[in-house]
């Protein structure tokens, strides 16, 4: 019988940690006796059939490395029924036994149509700096981006200390707060701003007013970029409490960069349990953390429901900023 092929593709926007987790299952599976192919571009690469053999060998050195060695790219095309028969087209054509996607919900998304069309086995590994997956504590990339803002801020901090100003910062995390919220409490933040809890800009000039009567020399701002428009809000500061206010945007830095040895060390575990659904026949799952184990939840769940912001840490943290 011939040896059982695993195809493997990421998917959406990057996060540090994909090739790990590219590794990972490369490697799992052939120590399971499964030839690998890695599809390039993500879906571009599926619809276009492009892919090539992923070895031992081919996929060392890389689990250090930001972004991702396959590359990836945001597929229109496999929004449409007309995309998500050409790629069953090509999965039949290279007889793929089943499909490791590693990406994060609008990817996983396709993965279940795809999944329902062709009826071969999906996986989504979830890889997002967004961390807006459902059925997982976290997302291989998350932490990475989490560091990584958080010493961007460190150093805002320094220069918005010596001038005395309010720096509004504004961070990733497209309509979810999950970056913004953690980040924020870890850099001791005056004032969060996350889409999913309401905010008033007379209560936020208040607490940056009443802060800097308490003799603080700085004010920061951290936002998601969900949460409003940070120039607007920026202006707004500035006009009703006469601080020296200045912004900036985080953006694509976040995203780039090694990954931690969190984001790496679940990037392992994820990668080698989705050869091991496959091998258990798990047909349309996500490789989820759940304290601290890797547990299969539904796809179509971890994509669509809703995963809810930790409000307590969002109270802690208004606590904590005072
Ligand atoms: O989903 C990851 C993410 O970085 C979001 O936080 C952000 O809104 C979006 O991707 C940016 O996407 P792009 O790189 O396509 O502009």
């Amino acid at each position: 019988m011939a040896t059982k092929l695993i195809a493997v593709a990421t998917t959406g926007g990057d996060a540090p940690g994909m090739n790990a987790a590219i590794r990972a299952v490369a490697r799992t599976a052939i120590a399971r006796k499964l030839r690998v192919t890695g599809f390039e571009r993500g879906y571009a690469g599926l619809l276009a059939n492009e892919h090539r053999p992923l070895d031992a060998r081919g996929v060392g050195g890389i689990m250090h490395q930001g972004g991702t060695i396959l590359k990836t790219s945001r597929s229109e095309e496999m929004k449409t029924s007309e995309g998500i028969s050409k790629a069953t087209e090509v999965l039949k054509e290279n007889a793929v036994h089943a499909m490791v996607v590693i990406g994060g919900n609008g990817s996983f998304q396709a993965a279940c149509r795809l999944h329902e069309a062709s009826e071969i086995p999906v996986i989504g590994i979830p890889a997002t700096i967004d961390n807006d997956l459902a059925g997982t504590d976290t997302t291989i990339g998350f932490d990475t981006a989490v560091n990584t803002a958080l010493e961007a801020i460190d150093r805002i901090r320094d220069t918005a200390t010596s001038h005395e100003r309010v720096l509004v910062v504004e961070v990733m995390g497209r309509n979810r707060g999950f970056l913004a919220l953690e980040v924020g409490i870890e850099v001791g933040a005056e004032v969060i701003l996350v889409p999913e809890m309401a905010w008033d800009i007379e209560e936020i000039c208040r607490r940056l007013e009443g802060s800097h009567h308490s003799g603080k020399k700085s004010g920061i701002v951290v936002m998601a970029e969900g949460a409003g428009n940070c120039m607007e809000i920026a202006d707004t500061i500035k006009a009703k409490t006469g601080f020296d206010v200045r912004l900036t945007r985080l953006g694509h830095i976040q995203r780039g960069g090694h990954p931690t040895a969190h984001s790496r060390l679940l990037a392992c575990k994820m990668g080698a349990a989705s050869v091991e659904f496959i091998l258990e026949g798990r047909r349309k799952d996500m490789t989820g953390i759940q304290g601290g184990r890797v547990v299969p939840v539904d796809l179509q769940y971890a994509s669509n429901a809703n995963k809810p912001i930790d409000d307590q840490l969002y109270r802690l943290a208004d606590i904590l900023a005072t």
